[in-house]
């Protein structure tokens, strides 16, 4: 349930000769922020923050994170607990609707994903313009987008708005299932309606329409996981375009097609294909983990150590702890040894114990181990961020239905401080 902020304590800014009182706000888990709102309106002075390490851009209910503490939950449920009994349906009714789903509400919800997992007959014909080399994070977002010249409808009642995000999150399953088919030259396999919703995703991946295909129990486990881990993540750089994209109105599907090119880039949601690609080098380049860790320190490089730091998280990011584990279960379970699971483990083990990252407090993330799991399933590389945007859809729904129901919501326009040219005249 929503609780109201708490304004009772007031800050003092002193700019020249002028004071003015702004209040601080106090969130359920006593998280504070200042409300510089009037502080344009009072003194004509707007803040400055790159990268908005320091900005809270909005009241939220939906995620909570303490990274001093490593600690995430949604909706008040620890990540632990949602990762052990959970699945990735009911977690995003959950993160969506608020509350966990009564056994009707979730029949309800699985029914309406499994009654929408087919896309538009002529929507198959989009797939023939892209070359079979494109990244499927471009087709996704090209796709999404597309969906609302199907689906152009108003969401104007709540079963308006059920309908279209259960659409949604349907069918952009059934979009990365072909993205996977077409790259690879197969045929489309259509969704088989009477799996689960991972497995089904297994099927339009893995299966063929002329042999018969199981999914393997434990792989679809593992895959529920691994999107439950992705659902959220408060207000990171995709979920905040898709609420940036969708504070000036335009649709859901344009909202969540920009926040799945947010998502591609190589510092966010890209990270997981880049954490292979560098396995995959230093695997090749004989395994030598300390030369490769060596370089990632050297100042005059910009290569990273992909996988590792977080913005929020200063202490541990407990998503990767629990991926590290499902990591080890799922190659057991496969009988599969990976030798870029021990060049990972070494890596974490020396730039762990390495004064660099101790100092600047960088750890494993979510995208270290998860590309592991992803080969271990027979998921190729350039299909991870794909992946991480399937997880993350329920929470960008759900950020975004937040935005649109806020009767304070205006549209997102920061501003700037200018450091261009002064007036000058064109040359005549
Ligand atoms: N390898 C080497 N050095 C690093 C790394 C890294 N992975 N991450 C941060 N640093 C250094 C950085 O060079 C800087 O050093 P200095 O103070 O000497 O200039 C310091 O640590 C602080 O880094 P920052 O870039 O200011 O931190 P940020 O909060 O702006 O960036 C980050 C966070 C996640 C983009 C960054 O840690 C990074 O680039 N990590 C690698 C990419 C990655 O794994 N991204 C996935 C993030 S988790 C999934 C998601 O939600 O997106």
């Amino acid at each position: 349930m929503t609780q109201t902020p708490t304004t009772a304590q007031k800050a003092t800014l002193t700019v020249g000769d002028q004071t003015i009182e702004l209040p601080v706000i106090t969130g359920t888990e006593n998280e504070r922020g200042v409300d510089i709102s009037s502080l344009r309106k009072e003194t004509g002075l707007v803040t400055v923050d790159p990268g908005y390490v320091n900005t809270g851009s909005t009241l939220s209910s939906i995620t909570f994170i303490d990274g001093e503490k490593g600690i995430l939950r949604y909706r008040g449920y620890p990540i632990e607990q949602l990762a052990e009994h959970s699945n990735f349906v009911e977690t995003s009714y959950l993160l969506i609707h608020g509350e966990l789903p009564t056994s009707e509400q979730y029949e309800r919800f699985r029914q309406r994903l499994r009654m929408h997992s087919m896309i538009h007959e002529d929507m198959k014909h989009f797939y023939d313009g892209f070359p079979s080399s494109a990244h499927p994070m471009a087709i996704l977002s090209a796709m999404v987008c597309s969906l609302s010249t199907y689906y152009p409808e108003a969401m104007e009642s709540e079963e308006e708005v059920d309908l279209l995000v259960c659409r949604l999150l349907s069918k952009v399953r059934t979009i990365a299932g072909y993205s996977y088919k077409k790259s690879v030259g197969q045929p489309f396999v259509y969704p088989n309606n009477s799996l689960s919703y991972c497995a089904n995703f297994l099927y339009m991946m893995f299966g063929l329409p002329t042999e018969s295909y199981e999914p393997d129990p434990e792989v679809e486990k593992a895959l529920n996981l691994l999107l439950i881990l992705h659902a959220d993540h408060e207000q990171n750089c995709s979920t905040s375009t898709v609420r940036m994209v969708g504070s000036s109105q335009t649709n859901l599907f344009a909202c969540i097609s920009a926040g799945i090119c947010a998502l591609w880039g190589a510092l966010h949601g890209g990270a997981n294909q880049r954490v292979l690609e560098q396995l995959q080098y230093i695997d090749e380049s004989g395994g030598d983990v300390e030369k490769f860790v060596a370089a990632v320190k050297d100042k005059t490089s910009d290569q990273r150590l992909m996988g590792f730091g977080h913005r929020v998280y200063r202490n541990h990011d407990p998503r990767a702890k629990i991926i590290k584990d499902a990591c080890h279960r799922l190659l057991n379970h496969l009988g599969v040894t990976d030798s870029y699971l021990d060049i990972a483990m070494r890596l974490e083990e020396v730039a762990l114990n390495d004064e660099y990252f101790v100092e600047r407090k960088l750890y494993p993330n979510v995208d270290f181990y998860s590309g592991i799991m992803y080969r271990a399933m027979g998921i190729p590389t350039n299909m991870f961020t794909v992946m991480f945007a399937l997880g993350r859809l329920p929470g960008w729904i759900a950020h975004w239905l937040e935005m649109r129901d806020d009767s304070q919501n205006r549209i997102h326009r920061p501003r700037q401080i200018y450091t261009g040219e002064q007036l000058r005249n064109y040359p005549t």
